[in-house]
């Protein structure tokens, strides 16, 4: 066995802006998809790494950090893809070294999800991975199928029920502005498939789940910069932005009136932070949209935007 005593890490990494504090381990390299707008597996190969140099990057976190650790995050792009033994082998030994873990969590597609039964998602959640982050980006078949996101909007409802189901929380983004700025058409069907979206998936009981909208970055490299070099995609201006939240926040209408959904668009990509309880805060979200669309000095400068 090597002997080396620093964690791995294949880079660039990316994690959730709620990951900032937890211990990262690199379990999976790059992502099984390609996505129009993502750069997460632009200059890496998928891999799912040997279960026992994962064990081992765990051993030097716990010689590093001591017992401490309250959060791991599984990097990378789609960790759930990860047979269930092995995320189950690899999660339950970081318990073991750990005590006072609260949570794992990891990147999933829904795709991946809806590979794993109830049964193997329940016993990911009893062996401690209680959060797992989705990438939902449209409730719009059309607009998913323009940015090959290989799933559709029924995918995204199943493998949401299917999670919460198991009791893993979700947390799920969508991404404002996704269809550009030359399809005003696509830009409201992004906003009321996506509040369709999140209205169905809504859990009867009050567990706590998240919803966030990014806004659109065009990094160098992926499809859609492509697409914007050669002129075929234009990006939304900020005011079309605010406009396509606004279309999402005012449909959006859930049975359960007790629900205690997250709402942020607070990434640094976002041009105004907003952060509420949705559908109870509905009208306080609205009214510091409307403050933003008609306070234009206020939004986030173009150059202070970023992933
Ligand atoms: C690293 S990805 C992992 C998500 C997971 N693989 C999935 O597809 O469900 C995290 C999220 O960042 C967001 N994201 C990625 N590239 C983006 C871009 N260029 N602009 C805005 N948001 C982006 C998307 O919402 C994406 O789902
Ligand atoms: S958005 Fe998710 S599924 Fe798509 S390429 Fe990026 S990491 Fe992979």
């Amino acid at each position: 066995m090597e002997s080396r005593e620093e964690i791995y890490y294949c880079q660039p990494v990316f994690r959730p802006p709620s990951e900032a504090y937890s211990l990262l381990i690199q379990l999976t390299e790059g992502c099984t998809f390609k996505c129009d707008f993502c750069m997460s597996n632009l200059r890496k190969k998928f891999l799912i790494r040997d279960v026992q140099l994962v064990k081992k990057d765990l051993d030097i976190a716990r010689k590093q950090y001591g017992s401490n650790v309250r959060k791991i995050f599984f990097l990378d792009g789609n960790a759930m893809v990860t047979p269930t033994e092995k995320l189950l082998d690899i999660t339950r030994y970081a318990y073991s070294l750990f005590p006072n873990l609260e949570r794992c969590g990891v990147y999933a597609h829904s795709k991946d999800i809806l590979k794993k039964s109830d049964e193997q998602l329940r016993m990911l959640f009893e062996a401690g991975l209680k959060i797992a982050y989705v990438g939902f980006e449209s409730g719009s078949d059309r607009l998913l199928e323009m940015v090959h996101k290989q799933v559709n909007k029924s995918d995204h409802i199943k493998a949401s029920k299917k999670l919460m189901e198991a009791g893993i929380t979700l947390s799920a983004t969508l991404i404002n502005g996704l269809g550009g700025g030359n399809n005003p058409e696509i830009s409201i069907e992004h906003a009321l498939e996506s509040a369709d979206l999140v209205n169905k998936i809504c859990p009867d009981d009050d567990r706590i789940w998240y919803i966030a909208f990014l806004t659109l970055m065009v990094p160098s490299g992926t499809e859609i910069f492509k697409k914007k070099i050669k002129g075929e995609f234009l990006e939304m201006n900020s005011i079309e932005i605010l406009q396509e939240l606004k279309n999402f926040i005012n449909q959006i209408e859930f049975h359960n009136k007790s629900a205690n959904c997250i709402f942020r668009s607070n990434h640094a990509s976002n041009y105004l932070p907003i952060k509420g309880i949705l559908d109870r805060e509905k009208d306080e979200i609205l009214s510091i949209i409307n403050y933003g669309l008609t306070h234009k000095n206020i939004l986030r400068p173009e150059f202070y935007r970023g992933l």
